[in-house]
């Protein structure tokens, strides 16, 4: 897939701005504050009407503004469409459009899938597990945007029940209503693990293939979903269920004492090993890139397996911090198949790629 052109209107410190974009390659060039990454969070909008810089949709509508717009002609291999967000802060609202006719969001997601890399996604080896989690739930919902419905189901029955634990404390014991619940939560439960272990499963070969070759087979990766020992990928559903309910059964005195659901793919996390190791305690400043590079990689073939199009691959400052055997391996990885936008402060380090794209010179919410 890819945006043919873009059109921004009073998004963050866009007034009003057209773009017609190279089918390979697009560089943002500038300095900093002048709306490199405003570009990138546009076509985020553009793709799912939220952004990764923030969950204050207020944000985006350019100063004293009531309204913003984002609209692109996306082509595929069956054709191209036009289709476009837009959020009207008064009615906090978001209207989604293809072709100029109103639909719905869970019918508009997925025609638009970019894969982002900023300098965040860095942290995502040493950090938090919620992370780790985010980056594959948003994985799957790209691909799958049902998914983000039934994740928001659980966390909403995870929520209930959290409730009730505190309330009732030792009282819900054995009552109907938590039985009833746990039912609830188990079913859910098993949803979003199966379809988190298929997708890590698919993610974790390609992103260790990846990982070779950029390593030049000195490392290997290997990547595991933590959870209740008893899930495994390929395990079944019914397996899953039942050794659910008897953790929930064995953790029931703690999680009254803490008021907190304790089992559940909301606890569980992602391991990545390097050669055996465990990368969030060894993996070195390098490493870590090297790793999140391989795993963004892995996600531009997963959706391309799974959606039969490539997606957009947008680059938030990271590309120029990258060595030159790293950008020599990205740029052949890519180079003709995706189309890519890269954002940075001097265009001479950026400059990697055989065929020139467009270079881009963004200065205060303009661009030339
Ligand atoms: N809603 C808004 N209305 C108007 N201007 C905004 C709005 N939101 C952000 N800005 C402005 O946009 C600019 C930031 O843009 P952006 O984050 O895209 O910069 P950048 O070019 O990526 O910079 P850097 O190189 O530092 O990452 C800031 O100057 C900020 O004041
Ligand atoms: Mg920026």
């Amino acid at each position: 897939m890819r945006i043919e052109g873009l059109k921004l209107i009073h998004f963050r410190n866009y007034s009003q701005l057209e773009l017609e974009l190279d089918k390979n390659l697009n560089l943002f060039v500038g300095a900093n504050g002048q709306g490199k990454t405003n570009l990138l969070e546009a076509i985020s909008f553009l793709a799912s009407g939220s952004s990764f810089r923030t969950h204050h949709e207020s944000e985006f509508v350019f100063w004293g503004k009531k309204s913003c717009l984002v609209s692109g002609i996306v082509s595929k291999r069956f054709g191209k469409q036009t289709q476009q967000v837009c959020y009207e802060s008064e009615k906090r609202r978001k209207i989604y459009k293809n072709e100029g006719v109103l639909v719905e969001r869970r019918k508009y997601l997925g025609q638009l899938i970019p894969v982002l890399f900023t300098p965040e996604d860095l942290t995502l080896v040493k950090g938090q597990p919620q992370g780790r989690r985010r980056f594959l739930d948003e994985e799957i919902a790209k691909v799958s945007p049902v998914y983000e419905y039934e994740l928001g189901r659980y966390q909403q029955i995870v929520k209930q029940r959290n409730f009730l634990l505190k309330k009732y404390r030792e009282k819900i014991i054995g009552s109907q209503e938590i039985e009833s619940w746990n039912e609830q939560l188990v079913l859910q439960a098993v949803k979003i693990l199966t379809k988190r272990m298929a997708a890590l499963h698919r993610i974790s070969l390609l992103a260790r293939l990846a990982h070779r070759k950029l390593t030049g087979s000195r490392e290997n990766l290997d990547i595991n979903y933590a959870s209740l020992p008893t899930h495994q990928e390929g395990s079944h559903p019914e397996q899953i269920r039942q050794s659910l309910l008897e953790s929930l059964e064995e953790r029931k005195q703690e999680e009254v004492r803490w008021g907190q659901t304790l089992v559940g793919p909301h606890r569980d996390d992602i391991l990545f090993f390097i050669n055996g190791k465990n990368a969030k305690m060894y993996a070195s400043q390098g490493q870590q890139r090297t790793l999140v590079l391989a795993l963004k990689l892995a996600e531009l073939e997963y959706v391309k397996g799974e959606t039969g199009e490539y997606p957009v691959l947008l680059f938030d400052d990271v590309f120029s911090e990258l060595d030159e055997s790293r950008r020599r391996f990205l740029v052949e990885t890519i180079e003709g198949r995706v189309q890519t936008f890269i954002t940075g402060t001097e265009a001479e380090r950026l400059g990697n790629f055989r065929h020139a794209g467009r270079i881009f010179t963004v200065s205060r919410g303009e661009v030339l």
